[in-house]
């Protein structure tokens, strides 16, 4: 299942920043913490956590945290996403797919059949897909030209 175009190396090296991002996590409503770190196509990488609100609707996850920071910066082209999350002040147990609305943010920015979600367990496990893969016949800016 592990795609061929990215190396061990840059996987574990994802992995481990969305594993450090998780700390950051802002969550005291759910109690689950979620890091994600997002690799754009120049090679730079950005982290992200869940920031959750008293008001409950205004929560944004740990995706949408890490494209929001890297679209800010004028980023606009990614390769890949490592995502992990669980029950705050415990490992990372399951692994944790990105919601709905995450996946569509993604569709805005990433090219579906080549964008990589790399979902962690453990620094020892993960599971890679596309976005294609989590979003089959995703709406996008191509479908509204
Ligand atoms: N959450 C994320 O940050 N990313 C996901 O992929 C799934 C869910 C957050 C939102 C909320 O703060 C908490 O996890 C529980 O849903």
């Amino acid at each position: 299942m592990n795609n061929p175009k990215m190396s061990e190396i840059e996987i574990k090296k994802l992995a481990e920043l969305a594993l450090s991002a998780r700390e950051k996590s802002y969550s005291p409503y759910s109690g689950f913490s979620v890091g994600a770190a997002l690799l754009t196509k120049s090679g730079n990488i950005y982290g992200g956590c869940n920031i959750e609100n008293a008001a409950y609707t205004p929560t944004n996850c740990a995706e949408r945290t890490a494209f929001f920071k890297a679209v800010s910066e004028g980023e606009r082209e990614f390769t890949a996403i490592a995502v992990a999350g669980g029950a705050k002040s415990a490992a990372v147990k399951d692994f944790c797919p990105p919601c709905g609305v995450c996946r569509q943010v993604m569709m805005e920015f990433c090219h579906p059949g080549e964008f990589q979600i790399i979902l962690v367990q453990s620094m020892e496990n993960h599971k890679i897909f596309t976005l294609e893969e989590l979003l089959p016949m995703g709406f996008g800016p191509d479908d509204i030209a």
